[in-house]
């Protein structure tokens, strides 16, 4: 909870924000709420505590907007019993559905877009002293990195935006339309706010963008990810860097070079590739083919021992056929991946897909999916069970949810690890004193989703990987 003097002086009020989506937006209300404390607002920890509700949205499916909606709709009693209190729908959606959010839901106050976050305080100011319903999306706005580096959820890894926007406009995504223009931040902000970052206590962070490999397109000299990997490198403090998402299409050697080189970097690429089949492929616009994929996955693998690559697939998009499907199932066992987010299609108006009919029946989109995903299950159960007896570095997270005798924490290709403590040691004791810290896990155990080990060694500095 972030509670300020001032704001209790000042009787500002309090706010509560909810996050929708990707780690974009999750960063997005780490901005609002930098924006929001230097203008002396506090936070409320729960809703029914809060002054101003502000729901951060996403739209790449349907159903993330339905999520929204029902939400919005279940918060009307609230507002009908305390008129005072402020909706506002931050976001991708706000961006997207605009006033048909006001038209739908009369009871919201506020539609502020991915564009404008910096002018949340002067906007909050506008409807709590006129009550009026204020429509915020305006594409030119300023999007402000000024982060206050302490406002964070985790104080051993932060997210930081190296890029805004998407340019590529694959065939069925809305970010292009809701995010804007993809346009990079410099390397001397970037370098900046890690350095303070790092001062802060931070160990670890992740590059975000919706295609970072693409990174430094539009600036002065010839910037890319891997040199501003290097740059990051040898920063005191930061002992891992993590970069996502990366486009197969723009994936270079020299990318994959600084991953293996590079000591910070984890040894770990959420490439997407969306589907198996060069059809499909050249239908949602992807600008590569299947073998493309797979020859940087051999490249990535050959010249990064250990490293694991983690995709999102589409199942159902529109034309795709049995056999289309089946070269998908095929690139899941060549490739064998960590980890994979799969999604049915979604239309999405406004997007080059939308003019193809939605073809594939919802029945077959389902049972795709759960092909897929009993696949990715399998996968994971038999390449975690490849790890039992081995050593693995993991940078602490916290105690376990589930059992105060444990922690847990990551491995550098971000597995999670619930690790036992040594016998007689208990949580409380070392929780603080190890979070944040590279502990020596010898796996013993493991299921699909989570590596089980005993801690052998603490703390230590980096280990040879
Ligand atoms: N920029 C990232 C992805 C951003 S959206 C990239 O290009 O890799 C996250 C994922 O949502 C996408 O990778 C895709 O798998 C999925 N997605 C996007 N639009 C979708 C739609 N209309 N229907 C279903 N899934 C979609
Ligand atoms: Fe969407 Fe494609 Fe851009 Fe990713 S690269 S955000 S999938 S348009
Ligand atoms: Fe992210 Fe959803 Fe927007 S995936 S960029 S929050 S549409």
């Amino acid at each position: 909870m972030i509670s300020d003097p001032e704001a209790l002086k000042n009787n500002l009020p309090r706010v509560f924000i909810k996050t929708f989506g990707c780690q974009m937006n999750k960063l997005d209300t780490e901005l609002s709420i930098s924006s929001l404390v230097k203008k002396g607002y506090s936070f409320a920890e729960d809703e029914n505590d809060a002054d101003v509700i502000l729901l951060n949205t996403c739209s790449v499916r349907d159903k993330a907007e339905h999520k929204v909606y029902s939400q919005l709709g279940s918060l009307r009693d609230q507002k009908e019993k305390n008129p005072a209190l402020i909706l506002g729908v931050l976001g991708c959606m706000a961006q997207n559905e605009g006033d048909r959010i006001f038209k739908r839901m009369p009871h919201v106050d506020l539609v502020c877009g991915t564009r404008m976050f910096s002018r949340l305080p002067e906007l909050l100011g506008e409807i709590s002293g006129n009550n009026r319903q204020i429509l915020a999306i305006d594409e030119d706005g300023e999007v402000n990195f000024d982060r206050l580096v302490t406002q964070r959820q985790n104080q051993h890894n932060a997210f930081v935006s190296i890029m805004r926007g998407c340019d590529n406009y694959c065939s069925y995504c809305i970010v292009p339309y809701v995010r804007g223009r993809e346009f990079s931040r410099s390397v001397t902000d970037i370098v900046d706010e890690v350095k303070k970052l790092a001062d802060d206590g931070c160990k670890e962070i992740t590059l975000l963008g919706q295609n970072v490999n693409s990174y430094g397109k539009g600036l002065k000299g010839k910037v890319t990810l891997a040199s501003l990997l290097r740059e990051l490198d040898p920063i005191d403090g930061i002992e891992r860097v993590r970069f996502v998402t990366s486009h197969p299409k723009d994936m270079t050697k020299e990318i994959i070079e600084s991953v293996g080189e590079l000591s910070t970097v984890c040894e770990y690429l959420h490439m997407p590739v969306q589907s198996g089949s060069d059809k499909i492929l050249k239908k949602m616009r992807r600008q590569y083919s299947s073998a493309h994929y797979k020859g940087l996955v051999d490249m990535a693998k050959s010249m990064v021992p250990g490293i694991k690559i983690a995709s999102d697939f589409i199942v159902g998009f529109p034309g795709e056929t049995e056999e289309d499907f089946e070269d998908t199932v095929r690139l899941f066992h060549d490739v064998r991946f960590q980890n994979s987010f799969i999604f049915k299609y979604s239309p999405r108006t406004g997007t080059a897909a939308t003019e193809l009919i939605d073809s594939v029946d919802e029945e077959i989109k389902k049972r795709r999916n759960h092909i897929l995903l009993d696949l990715q299950k399998k996968i994971s159960t038999e390449e975690n069970r490849k790890m039992h007896g081995k050593f693995v570095e993991v940078m602490v997270e916290g105690g376990s949810k589930t059992n105060a005798g444990r922690l847990s924490g990551r491995t550098r290709q971000n597995q999670i690890v619930v690790f036992n403590l040594p016998e007689g040691t208990k949580q409380a004791d070392v929780s603080a004193s190890l979070s944040g810290k590279l502990v020596n896990i010898e796996i013993e155990d493991s299921t699909d989703l989570t590596l089980f080990g005993v801690l052998r060694d603490s703390p230590f500095n980096k280990m040879t990987h």
